[in-house]
């Protein structure tokens, strides 16, 4: 097997269109960085991965460092038409030998998380395998139908933190948008353990549980409806109204609030959920419009022009009890204030479009009462 992998990352290595060692760099800082604002936004890593990135990660995970070091530095001594023709040789070679797909390469990180004998290390590393490898749709699809989620979801209990973050983001990753593997999830009560999560003292674990909350039950009405009993919103107030928690996650759950008014809008006969007329929570969100950070505040915004819309709502609790008008009424001169900075007046302008988008609404509201 060894000879094989440091065949493969030879080819890998003398590929002409990109340095090997810049995409094994590139592809881990796209694993380290943090990349949540938005689910449907930085959660997704730019552009899909073939097995062949797969296979990369997976044969440098399995490799012998020293074997690829020397491997590395042979192929930097050969002339550019030794490359190509080496590259052709090894890719018929390849071709040749049976490449494991890439249920293959899951299989074997799935064996190696369900080994409770496994090194954290190379815990890490099977969970950094699956969150590349979930990302094709059927990937996700066989990992869910083969039992490999439920070993996944079972890392979210685990003692260290970074198997828990790195269990959520695959779970939430595969869940996106694919409600075949949204209900298997579910289904193994993952998000209970998930809602929990978001109260951890690490950003980071809190701010990828929240994504993967928020992948789980995203257009789900099952999945909304556990949310639900499970004190899901209970979560979003208090990340909502902490002012000391990471902006990002404060981003992530009001955009999930705007994400539920949305689904309930398209969903009419769904029953509304009470959340959207309970007045702790609306105030949470009306309070984020006056928080200085514009990303926040236009999240905000849109999550009240849609909850705006919705039947259950009473403006009189937005006006009496959250004091919407006085808090469009600051925003418009913070705004205003911002305006005048040459580097956020764009951003500014459109917010206040936004803005003032949203009094009108309620002014509407308020005046069919
Ligand atoms: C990749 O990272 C290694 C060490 O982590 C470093 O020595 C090397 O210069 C990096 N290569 C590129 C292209 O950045
Ligand atoms: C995990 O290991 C247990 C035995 O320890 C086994 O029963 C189970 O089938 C394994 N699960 C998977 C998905 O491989
Ligand atoms: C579990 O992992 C340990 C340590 O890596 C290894 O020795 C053992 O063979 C593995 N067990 C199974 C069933 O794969
Ligand atoms: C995590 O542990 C708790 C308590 O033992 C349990 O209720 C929950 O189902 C577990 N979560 C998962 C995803 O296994
Ligand atoms: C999060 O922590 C707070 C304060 O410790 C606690 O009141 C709350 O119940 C916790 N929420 C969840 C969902 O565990
Ligand atoms: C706000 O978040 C901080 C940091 O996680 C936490 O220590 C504190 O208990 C939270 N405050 C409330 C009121 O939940």
């Amino acid at each position: 097997m060894n000879f094989f992998r440091c065949l493969l990352l030879v080819m890998l290595i003398s590929s002409v269109s990109h340095s090997s060692a810049e995409r094994v760099n590139s592809s881990e800082a796209e694993l380290v960085e943090d990349s949540g604002v938005v689910i449907g936004e930085q959660d997704q890593i730019d552009g899909g991965f073939s097995s062949l990135d797969g296979m990369l990660h997976w044969a440098i995970g399995h490799s012998d460092p020293a074997t690829l070091k020397e491997a590395a530095q042979d192929t930097q001594k050969m002339s550019m038409d030794e490359l190509q023709r080496r590259q052709l040789e090894l890719k018929e070679l390849v071709e040749k030998l049976k490449m494991p797909s890439d249920a293959q390469v899951m299989q074997i990180a799935i064996d190696d998380l369900n080994n409770s004998s496994l090194s954290l290390e190379d815990r890490h590393r099977a969970l950094h395998e699956l969150l590349i490898l979930v990302e094709p749709i059927d990937n996700a699809n066989d990992l869910s139908k083969s039992g490999g989620l439920r070993v996944v979801a079972r890392q979210l209990n685990h003692s260290d933190a970074q198997v828990r973050k790195l269990a959520a983001w695959v779970l939430g990753k595969a869940s996106q948008n694919n409600p075949f593997v949204q209900e298997q999830v579910l289904e193994f009560g993952a998000l209970p353990t998930l809602i929990k999560m978001v109260n951890s003292s690490s950003a980071e674990e809190a701010v990828k549980a929240l994504f993967a909350v928020s992948a789980l039950i995203r257009n789900s009405i099952a999945g909304q409806d556990m949310f639900y009993a499970a004190h899901g919103y209970i979560m979003l107030q208090d990340v909502m109204s902490n002012e000391s928690l990471d902006i990002k996650l404060r981003r992530k759950a009001v955009f999930l609030v705007g994400d539920l008014a949305e689904c309930q809008l398209q969903n009419t006969e769904k029953a509304e959920l009470p959340i959207f007329n309970d007045r702790l929570f609306l105030k949470s969100v009306v309070d984020l419009i006056v928080v200085l950070d514009l990303d926040l505040q236009e999240k905000a915004l849109e999550a009240i022009k849609t909850l705006l819309q919705l039947k259950s709502l009473e403006p009189l609790i937005l006006r009496d009890f959250c004091g919407l008008e006085g808090a469009l009424k600051r925003m418009k001169l913070q705004l205003e204030g911002l305006m005048a900075d040459e580097n956020k007046r764009d951003y500014a302008v459109d917010v206040e479009s936004l803005r003032g988008e949203v009094e009108l609404i309620f002014r509407q509201n308020l005046g069919h009462l």
